[in-house]
């Protein structure tokens, strides 16, 4: 009897969890927060194909993302049920079968800005999107069309990026600064992802999660460089990053009522990120303020190579992995946060 009933229990909470799996899949558009191997494709230096990166992800292998372990989209499409990874589009490990359920069209070191992804010669962000409109033929192709149209419609759509706009063109570059205040430079990416949003909708998407950007300033790179501060974080950054951050929460609700049927949410990283950098502790960290790969200051990409006697052992003691990109834990306890206050609304 017993038996029985642990088969019906099973079967029942079977069903609920089928038929509560309200997301066939999820697609991803941004830079290096949520490429997963795109660069990879592509001649840049803009890469992480290579140990050390990936050494704790499954297998320990480098796959091109920015991480140890997994990225925060990893994270996000194994909340809802989907696979623990989100292959990236451009990886012919990977086909339109893997595509159906998550994919990401992003790229590392791009931006809003077409300026930003011409410094590295990465993906520019509009490239993205037509990619997007090739992957939907082969959807259509691969599903059906009604059945692809299901896909289109209910999947979750995640954009993460913004951070190279600053840090990688405005900050570090001439062009932008000599047009611009960081004030009207902030309206014109803000502008660009009002038009990619609204795009991507007419293309049929309509679960959408358009991220804000972390507290920059913090970041090991941005810290190695801020002498006169002692290595603390760079404030006038972080409070760019809180007015960007501002005005992409003020173009959600815009446009949640200016386009029937949207559910645009804004997903915030930037105190979730704050908290962790200013209490490590309070997480099971044990350092904040440089990275775990090489010396932590200033290296990412090629500079962390795997025969650097510096870099750290384990890198869960860690909050940056390398100086401009997270460890994978710090990722999972982001993820979760934004899973659990804004994404839950879609499961
Ligand atoms: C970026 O480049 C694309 C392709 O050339 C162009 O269609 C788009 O208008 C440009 N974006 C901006 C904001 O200038
Ligand atoms: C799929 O969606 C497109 C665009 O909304 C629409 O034109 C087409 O009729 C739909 N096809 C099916 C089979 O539902």
């Amino acid at each position: 009897m017993a038996g029985i009933w642990v088969s019906w229990l099973f079967v029942i909470h079977f069903l609920i969890v089928q038929t509560s799996a309200k997301i066939p899949a999820i697609i991803v558009f941004g830079d290096s927060s949520v490429d997963s191997g795109n660069n990879n494709q592509i001649p840049t230096v803009a890469r992480s194909n290579f140990e050390p990166y990936g050494r704790d992800f499954s297998g320990g292998q480098p796959t091109g993302r920015f991480s140890n372990g997994k990225i925060p989209t990893d994270f996000i499409s194994e909340a809802f049920g989907l696979r623990p990874i989100v292959p990236a589009y451009l990886d012919p490990k990977y086909s339109i079968s893997d595509f159906a359920i998550g994919v990401s069209f992003a790229s590392a070191a791009t931006g809003y800005d077409n300026l930003t992804s011409d410094v590295l010669g990465v993906i520019p962000f509009w490239k993205e999107l037509e990619y997007y409109k090739e992957y939907q033929k082969r959807l259509k192709a691969y599903l059906s069309e009604q059945k692809a149209n299901y896909t289109i419609s209910e999947a979750l759509y995640v954009i993460s990026i913004g951070t190279n706009d600053f840090l990688e063109n405005y900050y570090a570059l001439p062009d932008r600064r000599s047009q611009y205040t960081i004030d009207q430079y902030q309206n014109f990416l803000a502008g660009i992802a009002q038009n990619f949003v609204t795009n991507l909708y007419h293309l049929g998407a309509r679960k959408i999660s358009l991220g804000g950007i972390p507290p920059m300033g913090c970041m090991p790179l941005e810290r190695t460089t801020n002498i006169p501060n002692g290595e603390g974080c760079v404030q006038s950054y972080n409070n760019v990053a809180v007015s960007f951050n501002a005005k992409l929460n003020g173009l959600v609700s815009n446009l949640n009522k200016q386009l029937p049927g949207i559910q645009l949410v804004f997903s915030n990283p930037y105190y979730a990120m704050l908290n962790i950098i200013s209490k490590p502790s309070a997480y099971g960290f044990e350092v904040a303020s440089v990275a775990c790969c090489a010396t932590g200051m200033f290296e990412m990409g090629y500079a962390c190579d795997r025969y650097n006697p510096f870099t750290c052992t384990d890198a869960n003691k860690y909050v940056f992995w390398d100086s401009f990109h997270p460890t994978e834990k710090t990722n999972r306890i982001v993820s979760e946060s934004v899973v659990k206050k804004v994404l839950s609304k879609f499961m």
